[in-house]
């Protein structure tokens, strides 16, 4: 699936997003296999136990059998223009997930021109 088709999924899944709190939406996009999977963040009213957008993809997709994650796309719609890559790349647990279920995808960040992989996120992941 091309880059830009798979950003544009992770944006309108954002329009999904449950995030009466922070009002940041946030989209992501999964591919296995060529079949997608979406997620977005929600949020509720303990805040600590807000899911994050990617994390979201990677259970719809693991829930649904997917095969390997080859790519991922983020789109954090709420983010200036002019925002700082750090206000759009996947937070730290997130970057744990993706190690750990889509270790050798490719990171499509909406906003950003480069692409990236997991170990570009999280060098030296644990592993088991
Ligand atoms: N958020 C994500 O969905 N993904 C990330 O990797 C970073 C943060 C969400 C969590 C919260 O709902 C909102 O963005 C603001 O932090």
């Amino acid at each position: 699936m091309e880059r830009e088709t798979l950003l544009s999924l992770a944006r309108e899944a954002a329009q999904h997003a449950h995030c009466p709190y922070s009002h940041f939406r946030v989209g992501a996009a999964v591919v296995a296999r060529g079949k997608t999977y979406v997620g977005v963040n929600i949020e509720i009213a303990s805040y600590g136990l807000t899911l994050c957008a990617e994390r979201s993809a990677l259970a719809s997709a693991i829930s649904a059998g997917a095969g390997p994650i080859t790519h991922v796309a983020v789109a954090c719609i709420d983010a200036p223009e002019e925002a700082p890559l750090s206000e759009r790349t996947p937070c730290g647990a997130c970057r744990q997930w993706l190690a750990d279920l889509a270790p050798d995808a490719v990171i499509y960040i909406d906003g950003a021109e480069q692409d990236f992989s997991i170990s570009d996120l999280l060098p030296h992941a644990f592993r088991l």
